[in-house]
């Protein structure tokens, strides 16, 4: 099958390397905004170049953002062209619409590499919702908080250290905030749930707390009490309702979760019959995510379902069953309460007010 490569940056230049000899994929052009050097494909800055060419079969989009990335996936969907892309933005965002337009063209959509990068997280999601009622997903699902929780608690050094010492490697981004705060995870999380239950999620309905305000102080005494901080997301089907949060979660140090260096994601799904099952690896990276995007087009071209999931049925998220036990540091006082987790989230609110750096995590 010939590719069309939409975006040669981190993603794209290592895709385009595991491709190179290959005789089932093969770039035949890269859609690029400069001249590439080192690059045997034909490379074009206009995109017609790809959508209009018929011996290309599948468009691979690595460019990242909303616009243009929706109008050429759209466009090359139209064409007849199957779509792989890790962009979860993008399929977060316009879910619902990109699934029903490759259903009605007839071609497959893939987007392994969004969630998890290089684990292969949301194919194993997809067969284990053919054979399972699902009942849960959660995970940590960004490498870059998780790598800043991880230095605050093996080095002790404090947040603001941490999240330099993660932009200087290239984990963060110049403006953190969208791992941060969690938007992230719950952009991976949403993607999750739609896919494990069938249904579409409103990315802002699901209430969201990053680590922004998780001090040394916190770390430590988590130390003394033997567990460990980490940013969770989750979302969990019980009778018809769906629960979906983003918040940090203290572990017993012990757990696999506890242990998680780095920028790791470790991923869990439980289903009636197959319980827990989870899946860890390197949550980003040009060589992991790369190869998630090469096995999404092998699965292509062994002629893979439209999508993952078939059913899409919009659901509100609703908090209000889900039950947790909370840990609240308000004014520099800990307290910990029972509740559920719409409730804790109010409380919380309550709190800010109070007190402008007050912290609330799970206790798992
Ligand atoms: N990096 C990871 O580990 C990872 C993991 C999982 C998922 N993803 C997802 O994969 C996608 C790509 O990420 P990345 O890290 O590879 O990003 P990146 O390094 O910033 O590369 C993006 C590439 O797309 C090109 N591009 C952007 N807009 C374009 C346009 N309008 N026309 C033509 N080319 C355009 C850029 O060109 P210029 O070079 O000219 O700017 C660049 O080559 C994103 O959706 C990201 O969320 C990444």
């Amino acid at each position: 099958m010939r590719v069309g490569l939409l975006g040669f940056g981190t993603v794209g230049s290592h895709f385009y390397e595991l491709v190179r000899g290959r005789q089932d994929v093969q770039v035949k052009t890269v859609l690029s905004r400069r001249p590439r050097t080192g690059v045997d494909a034909r490379v074009t800055a206009n995109v017609q170049d790809i959508l209009q060419d018929p011996e290309i079969g599948i468009v691979v989009e690595v460019m990242g953002g909303l616009h243009p990335a929706y109008e050429y996936v759209c466009a090359a969907m139209r064409a007849g062209k199957h779509v792989v892309t890790a962009n979860k933005l993008l399929m977060c965002d316009k879910y619902g619409e990109l699934v029903s337009l490759a259903a009605s063209c007839g071609v497959c959509l893939r987007c392994t590499a969004a969630v998890g990068g290089g684990i292969p997280w949301l194919t194993s999601l997809a067969g284990a919702a053919q054979v399972d009622t699902l009942t849960a997903v959660e995970g940590i699902l960004n490498g870059t908080t998780n790598y800043i929780l991880s230095a605050m608690t093996r080095r002790g050094i404090g947040f603001s250290e941490a999240l330099q010492e993660a932009q200087a490697l290239g984990y963060a981004e110049a403006d953190p905030a969208a791992d941060v705060d969690g938007l992230d995870a719950r952009r991976k999380l949403s993607l999750s749930a739609d896919m494990a239950f069938g249904v579409i999620l409103r990315e802002e309905e699901v209430p969201c707390l990053g680590i922004g305000h998780i001090t040394q102080g916190d770390i430590a005494a988590a130390r003394d009490r033997g567990q460990v901080y980490k940013l969770v997301a989750s979302a969990a089907r019980r009778e018809g309702r769906v629960s979906a949060y983003v918040c940090p979660a203290l572990f017993a140090a012990s757990t696999p979760e506890a242990n998680l260096e780095g920028t790791g994601n470790l991923i869990t799904l439980y289903g009636e019959r197959l319980g827990r099952q989870s899946f860890l690896g390197a949550g980003a990276g040009g060589w992991p995510t790369g190869a998630n995007v090469l096995r999404d087009c092998l699965a292509v071209n062994g002629g893979c379902e439209s999508f993952y999931a078939s059913a899409m049925v919009p659901q509100a998220v609703d908090n209000t069953a889900a039950e947790g036990k909370w840990l609240f540091r308000v004014n520099g006082a800990y307290t910990t309460k029972r509740e559920s987790v719409a409730e804790a989230f109010s409380d919380y609110a309550r709190c800010l007010k109070e007190d402008p750096c007050a912290f609330m995590a799970q206790m798992r």
